[in-house]
């Protein structure tokens, strides 16, 4: 199979890459990534001998259409990917999320290409956090943030696309992930790295949101198992029962860490924060036979400290840049 994988330099994408090099060895890999803030090359180094690697935009229709027309199927991780910023500055989000979509699904019309639309379970709003409800496949849109918006915008061309033109796609929502290669903007390694210099965790509100953590490893063995066995114009949400509330995750990284339990900072909340995000993974489990191979939240994020310890290179040249972001925002 020739596979086009989009934002293939980003986090999720790069452990995508990485894993199916390792155990999808039949597969040739295409990276389509416009190596933006979010994206970076090194997240590839491990198996840039067995990838090929182009520096683009998936909103420019020529590069697309070249790209589209050489593949079996795409795999679209690439995004605008990150709440904050997309409070503070929507348009990228915009761009990216729903006319970079838009430019892929022309492309796998034209040229009849299999495609894996990547989006989130942030697209159904939250939930209460004294409410035993998840999400489902039928749990109504309901996203808050722009960054939201646009991923849930983009889920619906997909649907459409679908229903009108007949293409060939399948779409995942998958809750939070954590593991190696995640840009410290993010809440875990944000932490993590913050650790390590000496400075206190940050927690937005009274740290009571909850996330339902899964390890990236995890959601991309899903991801797998669509793009072979997923019904065509299906939903999968994608969990692995690892709901969390933001404190416990601050105070399990300070026990990981050696540093008192209390040691971190409650500072200004995010607005529209999402209260509890929660998914119903029985489709993707009953229907496809997937099940996660981590089993402990405690022990992955234990993996994730001892990773971003060994790999300071990957993640220095980021941090203060992204620091400096915060303290802008007060947080
Ligand atoms: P990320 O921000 O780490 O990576 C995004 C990648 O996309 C980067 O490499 C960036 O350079 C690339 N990119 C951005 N704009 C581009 C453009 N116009 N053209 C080409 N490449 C572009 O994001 P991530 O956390 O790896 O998320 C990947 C996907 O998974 C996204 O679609 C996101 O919505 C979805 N998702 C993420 C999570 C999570 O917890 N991180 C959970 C569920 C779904
Ligand atoms: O649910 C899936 C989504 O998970 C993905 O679609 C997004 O791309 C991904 O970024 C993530 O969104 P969140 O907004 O949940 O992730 P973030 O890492 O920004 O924050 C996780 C939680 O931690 C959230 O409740 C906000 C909080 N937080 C975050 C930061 C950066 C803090 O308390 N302190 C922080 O410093």
């Amino acid at each position: 199979m020739r596979l086009l994988v989009t934002g293939g330099a980003g986090f999720i994408g790069a452990n995508f890459v990485q894993q199916t090099v390792r155990e999808h060895p039949d597969v040739q890999v295409t990276v389509l990534d416009a190596l933006t803030y979010a994206g970076d090359e090194a997240s590839l180094a491990p198996v840039a001998d067995a990838v090929a690697f182009v520096q683009g935009d998936i909103a420019d229709a020529e590069v697309v259409d070249r790209l589209v027309g050489a593949a079996d199927a795409v795999v679209h991780f690439a995004a605008e990917s990150h709440n904050d910023n997309s409070l503070h500055d929507p348009w990228p989000f915009v761009r990216t999320n729903v006319i970079g979509t838009f430019t892929l699904l022309e492309a796998v019309r034209r040229h009849g290409v299999r495609y894996h639309h990547i989006s989130t379970d942030e697209v159904y709003g939250d939930l209460e956090l004294d409410d035993p409800a998840k999400f489902t496949p039928e749990t109504p849109y309901n996203p808050s943030s722009p960054y939201s918006s646009t991923k849930a915008s983009s889920d619906l061309l997909v649907r459409a696309w679908v229903r009108s033109f007949g293409v060939q796609a399948t779409i995942s929502n998958c809750s939070n992930n954590y593991g190696p290669y995640q840009h410290v903007e993010k809440f875990i390694p944000r932490q993590i790295t913050n650790l390590v210099d000496g400075v206190r965790p940050k927690l937005y509100g009274t740290g009571q949101n909850v996330r339902d953590w899964i390890h990236v490893e995890d959601h991309n063995t899903a991801v797998w198992a669509i793009v072979e066995r997923g019904r065509i114009g299906e939903t999968y949400l994608i969990g692995a029962d690892g709901e969390v509330d933001n404190k416990t995750v601050v105070e399990t990284l300070l026990e990981l860490m050696g540093q008192p339990s209390d040691a971190y900072d409650l500072v200004s909340d995010r607005p529209g924060h999402d209260l509890r995000y929660a998914i119903d993974a029985t489709r993707l489990r009953e229907e496809l036979g997937w099940a996660p191979r981590y089993s402990s939240f405690r022990d992955g994020l234990a993996a994730t400290v001892d990773w971003y310890r060994a790999n300071e290179a990957w993640w220095r040249p980021r941090k203060e840049a992204t620091e400096a972001r915060y303290a802008e925002l007060g947080r």
